[in-house]
């Protein structure tokens, strides 16, 4: 069973579902990655520099022996290399033991400073996180403009971007973003911005779409119904729904039999869903169940609607 796939706005077609990689520890990530690539039809993989486990990533993604051509994979720049993109790429290729990545996005419109007191989450001293205030995204964007012209990426996104953060970098963008990476779940589905997007040709990616770490969703009343209907499980309507809305998947697991079951339930509720249950699950969050789960305390204004 293939994963299906969206096309990009540059021609490059990414798979929709794709196996998450934050919080995989060491010990646990290589063989989730060999696991998803040889056995559970995976074929994208959403990592990031800051998840510290890069390496491991590329141990696992070796050792399913699927090759590099067939596997798309995606990284994500962290605060501290905003202005210096190229050197956090070449940390993240030569990590993940590839000359090229399918996609790179911003991480957080967020730039931090990078000679601060930590290399991750550099803090003044009064704890507050230390945010380079100087540095214009606009400037951040085109260092990612300039990677993706050499060829060492195929396709520049963002992530965590409101329309407010991307509206300061598209008036100069000469290559409007690929893709934007954002919390979207059946809590958080963000029906104002995924219009947006929309509008703009940039396709929306869903991280936590189980609803992250310890997640109540797999209890919601609604996907327990739809999941009884169509015998099949909460994250399995969960997934499908977000597929149903022509976004990328990207959930996450170190567990052999939920790596295959996510990818396997997640094709199966997309054929199962209609369009009244679609509008259904649309329903939720306005309804009452609006939450974030993921919310650092960066202490800025994002711009997000809903942020605590
Ligand atoms: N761009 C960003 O800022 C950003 C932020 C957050 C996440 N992300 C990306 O999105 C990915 C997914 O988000 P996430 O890791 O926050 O959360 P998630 O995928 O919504 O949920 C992961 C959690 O659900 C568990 N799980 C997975 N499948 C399950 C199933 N079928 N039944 C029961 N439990 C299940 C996992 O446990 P086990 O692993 O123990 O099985 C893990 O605890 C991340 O890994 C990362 O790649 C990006």
């Amino acid at each position: 069973m293939a994963s299906p796939t969206i096309t990009l706005n540059n021609g490059t077609k990414i798979p929709a579902i794709g196996l998450g990689t934050w919080q995989s520890k060491p010990g646990e990530v290589k063989s989730a990655v060999e696991y998803a690539l040889k056995e559970a039809g995976y074929r994208h993989i959403d990592c990031a520099w800051a998840y510290g486990n890069e390496k491991e990533v590329g141990d696992g993604i070796k050792a399913s022996g699927v090759p590099r051509s067939e596997i798309f994979i995606t990284s994500k720049l962290w605060g501290t290399f905003h202005t210096k993109v190229e050197e956090c790429l070449d940390q993240t290729l030569a990590k993940l033991g590839t000359d090229y990545l399918d996609l790179y996005l911003i991480h957080w419109p967020i730039p931090l400073n990078p000679n601060g007191n930590d290399p991750v989450f550099p803090k003044l001293p009064d704890g507050t996180r230390d945010i380079d205030h100087a540095w214009d995204l606009k400037d951040t964007w085109k260092q990612m403009e300039a990677v993706y012209k050499k060829g060492k990426v195929k396709a520049i996104g963002v992530s965590n971007f409101s329309e407010k953060k991307l509206e300061e970098i598209l008036p100069t963008a000469e290559v409007v973003p690929a893709a934007n990476q954002l919390e979207l779940h059946l809590y958080n589905p963000q029906h104002k911005l995924l219009a947006y997007l929309k509008s703009k040709g940039i396709v929306a990616q869903a991280y936590s779409p189980l609803g992250s770490t310890n997640t109540p969703l797999f209890a919601d009343e609604t996907a327990t119904e739809l999941a009884a209907k169509y015998q099949l499980q909460p994250a399995d309507i969960l997934l499908g729904y977000l597929l149903a809305k022509g976004m990328v998947v990207l959930p996450k697991s170190v567990t052999p039999a939920r790596i295959a079951s996510n990818f396997k339930g997640a094709i199966a509720a997309l054929e199962k869903l209609d369009q009244a249950d679609v509008e259904r699950l649309d329903g939720v969050a306005p309804g009452g169940k609006q939450k974030r789960f993921i919310t650092p305390p960066w202490g800025v204004d994002l711009g997000f609607d809903n942020w605590p």
